[in-house]
């Protein structure tokens, strides 16, 4: 009885482990794809063992493409056009294209695997994104939430950006978090210093790349990231403008006004800041100067949940009844939007319902 209990046993695990070897054979197999090429604008051939994402691919080849969201197909930022090899449209990517993309081969780089030889094509501008190193040389509390962080560069010791533009943010290993990820933030500093970038970033909690800047990063750390990324930047032109904003999304927007303070503008511009509370507001001193330095522009912060004791002298609600009073003329006004999808969706509406061009509506969704 005993022996026939022992040799069951040992039947059954001989089994299982054959069965086991078999599977990590297959897979090692199944999943060799062995050498792939990808020719990018037919003018660069890279060769790579197959398996990868051609999002990872790409960055592996010092090519960056943007990926605001870290390769986690929700921002769609990671589009190119993929003319062979790619293999069949994924569910995971149809939500974030439009049928012209499709028809159009327009894939997301972070969703496909490169499986066999490819044929892309990026915009050539791509070429010009690199990764920077830099050390952290200041950390300040903006807000209970909100952190502004000082990079300066040390390799390259310079970039070259536009206002309004962002960079991508590299985690380290930290803590329980055992993967790195890429996230986007707006460069919040005039381009006019080009050795140091400034970021405003608020924390998400949970967040793996927000709790790693408000909780692990410290002054004199070393810093990595990409860029610059981004259509995020005013247009030379001279319709009025409007800039709308909620929490961190004042970064970009405090970028393009230390620009156009640098180089003059005459331009109309009015700057509605959407918060909840007193203690949401930062920088306000720092908006409100802009007063004093451009010919025609107002800073008016809109609270929509002021507490009794904060005694809240400004205008409080949602930021879009405030629009008939400021945009004057509709159809001559630029918009700049900046902040979570929500507000950004919303805001939108209210603008095309007033008569402001769809075409003039530009937008970072910090989504
Ligand atoms: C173009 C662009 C520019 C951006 N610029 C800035 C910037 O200047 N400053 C800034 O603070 N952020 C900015 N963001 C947002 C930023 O990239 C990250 O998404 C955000 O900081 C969260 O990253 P995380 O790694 O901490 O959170 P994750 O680990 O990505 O997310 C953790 C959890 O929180 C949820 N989550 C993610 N983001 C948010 C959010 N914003 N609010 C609520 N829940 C969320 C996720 O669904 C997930 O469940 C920008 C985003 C884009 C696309
Ligand atoms: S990187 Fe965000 S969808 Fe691909």
């Amino acid at each position: 009885m005993f022996v026939s209990i022992i040799q069951d046993i040992g039947i059954t695990s001989l089994v299982s482990g054959g069965l086991a070897l078999i599977l990590v054979i297959a897979q090692r197999y199944l999943n060799d794809y062995g050498d792939c090429k990808i020719d990018i604008n037919g003018k660069r051939l890279i060769t790579l063992k197959g398996g990868s994402s051609l999002l990872n691919a790409l960055s592996e080849n010092q090519i960056f493409i943007p990926s605001a969201c870290g390769g986690k197909g929700s921002c769609g930022t990671c589009k190119c056009q993929v003319l062979e090899g790619g293999g069949p449209l994924l569910p995971t990517e149809k939500p974030l294209l439009t049928t012209k993309e499709m028809t159009g081969n327009v894939r997301l780089a972070c969703q496909i695997k490169v499986k066999s030889d490819v044929r892309i094509h990026i915009p050539e501008s791509i070429f010009n994104i690199r990764r920077f190193q830099g050390v952290v040389s200041k950390i300040e509390d903006y807000t209970y939430d909100i952190k502004g962080v000082i990079i300066t560069l040390t390799e390259p010791e310079t970039i070259d950006f536009k206002a309004g533009q962002y960079v991508q943010l590299e985690t380290p290993i930290y803590a329980k978090v055992r993967q790195k990820v890429g996230r986007a933030y707006s460069i919040s500093s005039d381009p006019g210093n080009d050795r140091q970038i400034q970021l405003i970033i608020r924390y998400v909690p949970e967040g793996i790349c927000t709790t790693w800047v408000h909780q692990y990063l410290n002054e004199g750390d070393q810093i990595s990231f990409t860029g610059p990324y981004g259509d995020f930047f005013i247009r030379d032109t001279s319709a009025d403008m409007i800039f709308v904003a909620g929490g961190s999304g004042k970064a970009p927007i405090k970028s393009i006004l230390e620009y156009l303070s640098r180089v003059g503008t005459t331009r109309r511009m009015r700057y509605l800041f959407g918060a909840r509370t007193c203690k949401d507001l930062y920088l306000t001193g720092e908006m409100h100067a802009f007063e004093q330095v451009f010919d025609d522009f107002e800073y008016i912060p809109v609270l929509s949940k002021p507490c009794p004791e904060e005694n809240w002298q400004g205008r409080i609600g949602y930021v879009m009844p405030v629009f008939p009073e400021l945009i004057t003329d509709p159809a001559n006004t630029e918009a700049y939007l900046c902040g979570s999808p929500a507000m950004i969706e919303s805001v939108k509406k209210a603008l095309i319902e007033l008569g402001v061009p769809k075409d003039r509506i530009y937008y970072d969704s910090f989504g």
